[in-house]
Parts: structure tokens; C-alpha cells; sequence
């Protein structure tokens, strides 16, 4: 189910804001029926109309981007950089799912289906996001152990799933850890190792849920199967 302003939006029918004003006028019905409500729902099977006009759903599209460091994780970006969309080929309004900072690369899923995306960003359906940080410094155990037993970010206890020590070099003073997390705030993974003292140089996203990284190269991307959506959607809890 998703909010009627949005599925009109995204029908690109009008922007989100006018679809409300459409809806606050009375100007939208669903099932033939004027719907004013700014907070209803509808799903694909409800009938949505704007001046008596059905509208036309886009078809669903999902891609899975290995994003390249220097990219910006939004539609458009008001200093012109390059963005997420600009590598993929599609005139469907797609947009990403959750976000990766303009220096971290890896994989990132961009979609129109709203629905697809809470399931991803959710943690509820407790998908693994998987980061392989590389510190500045070497990690000490009582810090990787800070870091399991949870520290506090935004008033909010986080815990990783896991976190794992990969890699040491003594000689650059570097470490590699392997993080494992089920939320996305904003700049979640510096945060948790800037809580314990130390910082991250760079940050790679390997894999979300049963999507990894194989085969594509920076800045390359894949649509997805149906089968993985489905997986995706078994997943809504
Ligand atoms: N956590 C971060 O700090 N940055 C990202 O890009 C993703 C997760």
C-alpha cells in the first residue's frame, strides 16, 4: 500500500505537493469514489483517477548499481555532480534506495517501486547491509567489543550484526573490518567507529541481502530478476 500523493507522483502526473493540492480539492477519486484524505492508502488494484483521468502506473524497474567513489546518492544534485541516476539507462523515475555517502562505493539498488524499497530500508526484515571499512588505525579488541555490545547514535542504542576484524598493517597503521548492520542512518557506519575512536578512511557497501557485488565493475550496473524481487518481497514482515 502506498500513499495516494505518492502514486500520483510517481505517475508523473504532478509532484508530490500538487498532487496533494489535487487530492485537498477534490480533484482525485479512488474506486470512483472522491477521496480528499491526504493519508490514504492505495495499492496496485485500487483505481486511481485525477479529473476523471485513470492514471498510468509505470512499470517497475530495479537495478542494482556498483556506485563509484565521487557520486552523489540523489535524483539530482544542485551542484550538478554526477548522481546515482546518471549511470543508469532508463526514462523511468527511478530513485536510490537508502543512501551512500558521495566517498563510499559499492552496491546500491535504485527502483520506482516504493514498496520494494521500504522492504530494503526496513529493519524489521532485518536485511543485512555489509560494509568493509578500512580504519585509520589499528582496531583494538575493546573497541570491536564496544561496538558489538552496541553504542548510542541519534539517543538510539545501535548493535551491529556482526563485526569482524580482516585485516592489519602494521606498517600504514590500517586495520579492515568487516561491519554488518540492518539500519541506514545517515552516515551510520563513520559514526559507529568515530564513537568508539577511531575513523574511517574508506568505506565499501559488498552486499545488501542476497544482492553482492559480483561481476559488475565500478560504475556498472544490472537489473534485477524477477526471482530476486520476489525474494525481496517475501521478506515483509
Ligand atoms: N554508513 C556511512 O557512514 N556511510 C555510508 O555511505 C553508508 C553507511
Amino acid at each position: 500500500m502506498e500513499r495516494l500523493q505518492k502514486v500520483i507522483a510517481e505517475a508523473g502526473i504532478a509532484s508530490r505537493r500538487k498532487a496533494e493540492e489535487l487530492i485537498v480539492q477534490g480533484q482525485v477519486k479512488v474506486n470512483g469514489k472522491v477521496v480528499t484524505e491526504l493519508g490514504t492508502k492505495v495499492s496496485d488494484k485500487d483505481e486511481v483517477m485525477v479529473n476523471n483521468k485513470p492514471i498510468v502506473k509505470e512499470s517497475k524497474e530495479y537495478y542494482l548499481l556498483n556506485k563509484p567513489r565521487g557520486v552523489v546518492t540523489t535524483t539530482n544534485d544542485d551542484k550538478n555532480r554526477k548522481t546515482v541516476i546518471d549511470y543508469i539507462n532508463t526514462d523511468a523515475r527511478i530513485y536510490p534506495v537508502g543512501r551512500l555517502d558521495y566517498d563510499t562505493t559499492g552496491a546500491i539498488l535504485l527502483t520506482n517501486d516504493g514498496e520494494f524499497a521500504n522492504i530494503i530500508t526496513h529493519p524489521k526484515s532485518e536485511i543485512d547491509k555489509v560494509y568493509v571499512a578500512k580504519l585509520n588505525g589499528i582496531i583494538k579488541g575493546e573497541q570491536i567489543n564496544k561496538l558489538k555490545d552496541g553504542i548510542e547514535l541519534d539517543g538510539v542504542k545501535v548493535k551491529p550484526s556482526r563485526v569482524k576484524l580482516k585485516k592489519v598493517n602494521q606498517e600504514n597503521n590500517t586495520s579492515t573490518v568487516e561491519i554488518i548492520i540492518h539500519e541506514g542512518k545517515n552516515h551510520q557506519v563513520k559514526r559507529m567507529f568515530e564513537a568508539v575512536g577511531i575513523l574511517v578512511d574508506k568505506l565499501k557497501r559488498e552486499r545488501i541481502g542476497i544482492f553482492n557485488l559480483e561481476g559488475l565493475q565500478s560504475g556498472e550496473y544490472r537489473k534485477l530478476t524477477p526471482k530476486e524481487v520476489a525474494i525481496i518481497y517475501s521478506l515483509k514482515k
